[in-house]
């Protein structure tokens, strides 16, 4: 048993933790955040955490240090995975309950528990589970069920597999009932962003956000590639991928100004049909003038410049002075704003797979030779490289976002 001054220090140490995540706006970040900060309280070797969606116990997210170490889990972060709220799983039961579910051994369930252990999961990944750990992420305020976090492998300071400490499970409801505050709030924020773009896309029913969260998704990763291959400090990538996920949903925000002629025509535009088009860039960084805070300076910067091109052959450029007249001039190279490069790629790599009023999807070979072709011209050649090195996780957003 701690003493109550170390006691004191934990609790400390977890109003630190809730109030770091309190900084944090995007639904994807904070519920990574939760389940690293949730397995840090309890030594917990492995984890997942899922959100409740239409009834059902929707995989977020996974860590596992034994299999992949430091690093993020990649593609399996896409996988598509829903499980019933229901006795018949672990995470189904806590869910149902609204209780914690501890278990010494899961391969020694005692045989009055109406559950079972998923032994696939184990023999898939070559891994062994012993200790497990569910807490419920029940809100305080109303007792709503926001998910669920299952924590694995409790370890000793030798790094032995053990059991969850009951002060661990105290520890982590606490913690678990604020954070589940937290999710709830950018859940409903997330919510009120998509309806937004989807308004915006009203006259473009047939893609309803997938596009925009495909976009979202792909510029995250291929930053946090990038970020990473630099050696950018964690906390700094956690807080631009929070900006960048939730400023690149709405990259398209002018098209709501663009006519439905244009924007549907099944075939290529006119000439002055694309420079009706391009508008779209301008009028919707319309909305974001009135920066007051990071996130409004990132979403204006690409709003603006997500067809900019490294060579300058974008538009629409910056305003300058030529005489007596303001001109636009292409940005381009590192003058174009570094979030806008990442987007630009992720665009028009959603573009060119993606079915358009005016061209079919293409196929993989098409689509990177392409991209290959264009770097240093369109693209920034350090994206274009981070792009290439993950390929895997391109693919499994692709299939969840559909
Ligand atoms: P979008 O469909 O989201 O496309 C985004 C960007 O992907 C395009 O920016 C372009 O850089 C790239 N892209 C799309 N399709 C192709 C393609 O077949 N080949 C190549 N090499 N690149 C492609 P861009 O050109 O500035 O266009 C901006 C927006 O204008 C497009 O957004 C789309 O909504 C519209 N648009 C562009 N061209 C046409 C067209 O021929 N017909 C129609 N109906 N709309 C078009
Ligand atoms: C949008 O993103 O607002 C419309 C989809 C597209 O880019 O074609
Ligand atoms: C950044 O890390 O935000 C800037 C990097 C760049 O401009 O290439
Ligand atoms: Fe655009
Ligand atoms: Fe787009």
């Amino acid at each position: 048993m701690k003493n109550r001054h170390q006691e004191g220090e934990v609790l400390s140490l977890i109003l630190n933790k809730i109030s770091a995540l309190n900084q944090l706006q995007d639904v994807n970040t904070i519920l990574n955040a939760t389940l690293s900060e949730a397995r840090s309280l309890t030594r917990a070797d492995a984890g997942s955490i899922f959100l409740v969606q239409d009834g059902q116990l929707e995989f977020r997210h996974v860590q596992n240090d034994t299999l992949f170490g430091k690093k993020d889990a990649g593609a399996a972060l896409y996988r598509n995975v829903s499980i019933p709220i229901s006795e018949d799983s672990i995470v189904g039961f806590s869910a149902l309950t609204k209780e914690i579910v501890a278990i010494d051994d899961v391969y020694n369930i005692s045989s009055d528990v109406p559950y079972k252990f998923n032994e696939s999961l184990d023999r898939r990944n070559n891994y062994h589970t012993t200790s497990i750990l569910t807490v419920p992420l029940v809100s305080l305020d109303n007792r709503c069920l926001v998910g669920v976090v299952q924590l694995i492998n409790a370890q000793d300071e030798q790094g032995r597999v053990t059991r969850f400490s009951e002060q661990s499970k105290i520890w982590v409801r606490v913690f678990s009932n604020n954070a589940a505050a937290i999710i709830e709030r950018s859940m409903l924020n997330h919510e009120l962003i998509l309806r937004m773009v989807k308004m915006a896309e009203l006259h473009d029913p047939g893609e309803t956000g997938a596009h925009v969260q495909r976009v979202s998704a792909y510029s995250v990763e291929i930053y946090r590639c990038w970020a990473k291959k630099r050696k950018i400090p964690q906390d700094e990538i956690i807080k631009y991928c929070d900006l960048l996920s939730r400023a690149a949903l709405l990259h398209d925000a002018g098209k709501v100004g663009i006519p439905d002629a244009i924007l549907k025509k099944p075939g290529p535009l006119t000439a002055e049909e694309f420079e009706e088009m391009k508008l779209h860039t301008v009028s919707g960084a319309a909305l974001f003038v009135n920066i007051s805070s990071e996130l409004d300076q990132m979403t204006h910067d690409i709003v603006l410049h997500h067809h900019e091109r490294w060579n300058g052959r974008g538009y629409p450029g910056r305003l300058v002075q030529e005489g007596e007249q303001w001109v636009r001039k292409p940005l381009a190279g590192k003058d174009i704003p570094f979030a806008a490069r990442i987007v630009a790629l992720a665009d028009v790599f959603d573009a060119l797979s993606s079915q358009r009023s005016y061209k079919p999807p293409w196929d993989d070979e098409k689509i990177y030779n392409e991209i290959r072709k264009d770097s240093g011209e369109y693209f920034d050649p350090e994206l274009v490289e981070a792009f290439f090195e993950i390929t895997d996780i391109l693919h499994a957003i692709q299939k969840k976002f559909r």
